[in-house]
């Protein structure tokens, strides 16, 4: 049987990456080339900056992956690429630069949503079995996705205000952290105790929404309260206390969902996937559960990737899901 190599490329925010992954599941090449060091200076991702770099690194980037695979174009059979959401310059770089692609080598076109393409890394270590609960929890979404099979997505929550990455970067850029913050409050908050008493958002009985802002709230205000008083608060604890109110929403609600829904399946996806204390605590709830097996990728395949967008290419391609060379970026695509 033929090999099948999908070329996915990721623009959605400040990583310019392009991958090749072979039958589905192998990853043959993987190149991100990240945008952090410039804008950290403005402690969040500056738009117009995310695509002038995207538009310097796109076709080095292209390149890099199709020497690193050892391959020539016209030995692939799709071209995959994030249709959205995300930030709609940011988008659009990798969307022409695919149907650039698409077009010179005459190959199909396939669309993909970036939150599907998280949730399909999960598939780049273990077979994806349905039906399938997803926790996604990235930078801009937090959702539990119901999968009956593959290509299906039902959100049966998602947050009503901030995603839990937002909150962390805000979180930390009030304990004066660099961004992205998230990495450094995981830090922090091993070295600390959660003995701050933080609000849990519940929300109404058996809602799987989440809603995070009220937490990063009352972290914001028991900082400034301290300063006022002339007290100082030990960031660690702080940290260790914001990470236990997030924590302990996201488990809950994804037990109560597990079993609710009845899958055998459960999914992490997203960058705060990389949180050391949320990937212990689902261990912890999941691990030696019958009937439940947990899945958690590596670190390098929670935050942004293009292996990830083409793993989700790849069963897109076979659905025999195709984008117009008219494809535009869509900012706010639904799942
Ligand atoms: O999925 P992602 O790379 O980009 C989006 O699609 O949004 O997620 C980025 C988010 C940032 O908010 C970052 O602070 C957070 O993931 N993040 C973490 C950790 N590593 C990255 N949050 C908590 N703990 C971490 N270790
Ligand atoms: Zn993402």
């Amino acid at each position: 049987m033929k090999e099948q190599y999908i070329l996915g490329i990721e623009t959605s925010c400040d990583e310019t990456a392009v991958a090749i992954i072979k039958n589905g599941r192998e990853i043959v090449a993987n190149v991100v080339a990240s945008q952090i060091e410039s804008h950290k200076r403005f402690g969040g991702v500056v738009p117009e900056i995310a695509s002038r770099h995207h538009v310097e690194q796109i076709t080095i980037v292209i390149e890099e992956a199709i020497n690193q695979a050892n391959l020539t174009f016209n030995e692939l059979d799709a071209i995959a690429v994030t249709e959205g959401p995300g930030l709609v310059g940011a988008l659009l770089i990798g969307v022409n630069a695919a149907k650039a692609l698409a077009f010179a080598h005459n190959l199909p076109l396939v669309p993909v949503h970036h939150i599907a393409g998280h949730i399909y890394a999960n598939r780049l270590v273990s077979e994806l079995k349905f039906p399938l609960l997803a926790l996604v929890v990235s930078g801009g979404h937090t959702e539990l996705v119901y999968m009956k099979e593959h290509g299906h997505f039902e959100v049966i929550g998602e947050t009503r205000d901030d995603a839990a990455g937002e909150a962390y970067d805000k979180v930390a850029r009030t304990l004066n952290l660099p961004y992205p913050g998230g990495p450094h409050i995981d830090r922090l908050a091993q070295e600390g105790s959660p003995t701050i008493d933080l609000p849990r958002a519940w929300l109404e009985e058996g809602s799987y929404d989440f809603s995070f802002s009220g937490l990063k709230s009352a972290v914001i205000n028991t900082v400034h309260n301290a300063e006022q008083r002339g007290e100082t608060i030990a960031p660690q604890d702080l940290a260790a206390s914001f990470q236990e109110s997030v924590i302990e929403v996201l488990v809950t609600k994804a037990k109560r969902a597990v079993a609710e829904y009845g899958v055998g399946q459960i999914l992490l996806a997203g960058g705060v996937a990389a949180n050391k204390g949320l990937r212990n605590a689902l261990e912890k709830a999941f691990v030696g559960q019958e009937g439940i097996e947990l899945v958690i990728p590596p670190l390098s395949l929670c935050t942004d990737n293009a292996a990830m967008i083409a793993a989700a290419g790849s069963v897109m391609f076979e659905k025999g899901i195709r984008a117009e060379l008219s494809l535009n970026a869509n900012p706010g695509l639904d799942i």
